[in-house]
This record gives structure tokens, C-alpha cells and sequence, in this order.
């Protein structure tokens, strides 16, 4: 596999891989203040459809940590699928970068981008998934709790493209997954059934009731009630999202071990409270610089044969 599209796509041990990897060349940076060069002279492209703040700097800054460096590409700029095809920019940029990071609306412009690039292609997040999210989020709570496998992950509020990518991870490595949403926003039947078939090891339940789903939670997360591209259904989500904020209220039926994550950016006083947001059970700020090394260990083992 080249390609890091979705992390259903890889075994659990090429997902342990990438972990590992990522591990390494953390340790190897805070103990010595550099990684080696792993990536000299290589060139990632960043295409970039939808705002970012973690995505492109962690991106950027990773790739320049293994000896290479980011090349950032507006979306409009390029005028993907409009301009030219996405088949013809994959293969203009692949002729001459060494890796391509894509960010986009539609899933299936990174899926066609991989189809036609014969260097790596990694999703930097799609309106379906975010698999680099997940790959962060798990080394966090790895690095938490010293161990995957028997912990159980409760996500509260929106069945999207973060709740998708987390539950696939999960299911991989043996973190039993519950989704809380109110009605209308779990997964789609066709969405819970394609994961079910790609990752069936994964303990899937969900549940209508918040304080429910985070009674036996080891880890409690949250992502936004409106994504990139909602902003119209903006006040009418607020609405239907009401009682499914993480608070102290909704913790106090957690585990007290219990710590909380979001991808950021954190809408306080929406999705989370700002107390819980800067409550030492937060590891949010851990898990977005998890994203750097996370990242890493996928750009390693791609571009660089790790
Ligand atoms: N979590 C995340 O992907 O953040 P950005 O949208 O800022 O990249
Ligand atoms: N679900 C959010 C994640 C942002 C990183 C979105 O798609 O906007």
C-alpha cells in the first residue's frame, strides 16, 4: 500500500508500524533535537481545499524535520476538476514531487488523486474521513494508558468524517468504539455496514444517551457539531445537538481515569465546555501535536522505506 487514504486500508500490524515509527522519531527528537534525514531533498506537495492550522503545519513541519520539505498548494488555485482533471494533476505533480498531501470536500477527489499518482498520496482529511485525525488520537491515548488493546473510546456528537476514521482505528486495534449522536446523525447504514465489512474485529456500539456511552469510557472525545462546508446548517445543528455537549455534568458518569480528546479547532461552550477544555483530563493540545509525529511515522514509511 503507498497510498494513506483510509486507515481501513492497512493491517493491524503495517498500523502498528506506522505507530512505532512515529514513536521513534519522537523520542529521537525531544531526546536530541533533530531526526535523521530521512527525507533529504524529497518535496511534499500540500493541496490544501479547506482551512487548516494543524494539518499544514504539522505537515510542514514534519517533512522539513526529516530533511525535506512542504510545498503549499491552494485548492482554488490549481483549479482542480475544473481547471484539469484531478487524473492530470496527480500525475503533473507525481512527475515531479516526491509525495503528495491532499485535503479536499469530496472523498472521492484524494481516492482518484492515489489512483493516479505513483508517489504516495496521503488524505489530509475528506467530508468522509481523517484518517491522519485517528493515527494522532491513538498514539495519544497509547501514550496515555500504555496500551490499545481493552480500552474503550466513547465519541459524542457528530457521526462524522473524524467519528468514522477513530472507529476504523479503534476496530484495528482492539479499543472497543461507542457513538453517541443524537438521531439523524449516527453513521448511515451504508457507512456502518462498508466498515463493518472492511474492519468486522471492530466492537461497535451506539447510543442515544451521552451519560450512557461514557459510563465505561476510558477516553471521551468530541469533534465539532458543524464540519467545513456546514456553516449553512450552523444554527439549526446547535439545536439538534443540544444535550450532547462535553461537560462536567456529562463527565461526572465517566471513569474518573477518564481523559477527553478533540482534533481542535474546539467550538467552547458548543461541542465542549471551555472547563473541560482546559481540565487536566484534557489531552487535546498532547493529541495536536501528535499529529507532527503521528504524520511523521506515515511519511517515513512511505516516502523514506521506513
Ligand atoms: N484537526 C485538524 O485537522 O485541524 P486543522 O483543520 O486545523 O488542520
Ligand atoms: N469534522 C471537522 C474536523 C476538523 C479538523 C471538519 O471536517 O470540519
Amino acid at each position: 500500500m503507498n497510498h494513506f487514504i483510509a486507515v481501513s486500508d492497512f493491517t493491524t500490524d503495517q498500523l502498528r508500524h506506522f505507530l512505532d515509527v512515529a514513536k521513534r522519531l519522537k523520542k529521537q527528537l525531544k531526546e536530541t533535537g533533530r531526526n535523521d534525514p530521512i527525507l533529504a531533498g524529497k518535496v511534499l506537495a500540500m493541496i490544501f481545499e479547506k482551512p487548516s492550522l494543524r494539518t499544514r503545519v504539522s505537515f510542514d513541519v514534519g517533512v522539513a524535520q526529516l530533511g525535506g520539505s512542504g510545498m503549499y498548494i491552494k485548492g482554488e488555485e490549481i483549479g482542480w476538476g475544473k481547471r484539469e482533471p484531478v487524473k492530470d494533476v496527480a500525475r503533473v505533480i507525481a512527475s515531479m514531487a516526491d509525495g503528495i498531501m491532499a485535503r479536499t470536500f469530496e472523498h472521492e477527489k484524494v481516492v482518484e488523486l492515489a489512483k493516479y499518482s505513483k508517489v504516495p498520496v496521503i488524505n489530509g482529511l475528506t467530508d468522509f474521513n481523517h484518517p491522519c485525525q485517528a493515527m494522532a488520537d491513538i498514539l495519544t491515548v497509547e501514550e496515555k494508558f500504555g496500551k490499545l488493546s481493552g480500552l474503550t473510546m466513547a465519541f459524542i456528537g457528530d457521526g462524522n468524517n473524524v467519528a468514522r476514521s477513530l472507529a476504523s482505528t479503534c476496530g484495528r486495534l482492539g479499543v472497543r468504539f461507542i457513538l453517541a449522536s443524537p438521531a439523524g446523525f449516527e453513521f448511515s447504514r451504508d457507512d456502518a455496514d462498508q466498515m463493518m465489512a472492511k474492519v468486522p474485529e471492530l466492537d461497535f456500539v451506539t447510543e442515544s444517551d451521552p451519560r450512557e456511552a461514557v459510563r465505561e469510557a476510558d477516553v471521551v472525545v468530541t469533534d465539532t457539531w458543524v464540519s467545513m462546508g456546514q456553516e449553512a446548517e450552523k444554527e439549526q445543528r446547535i439545536k439538534q445537538f443540544a444535550g450532547f455537549q462535553v461537560d462536567d455534568k456529562l463527565l461526572a458518569h465517566a471513569p474518573k481515569h477518564a481523559v477527553v480528546l478533540h482534533c481542535l479547532p474546539a467550538y467552547r461552550g458548543l461541542e465542549i465546555s471551555d472547563e473541560v477544555m482546559e481540565s487536566p483530563r484534557s489531552l487535546v493540545f498532547q493529541e495536536a501535536e501528535n499529529r507532527l509525529h503521528a504524520q511523521k511515522g506515515i511519511m517515513a514509511v512511505l516516502m523514506g522505506g521506513m
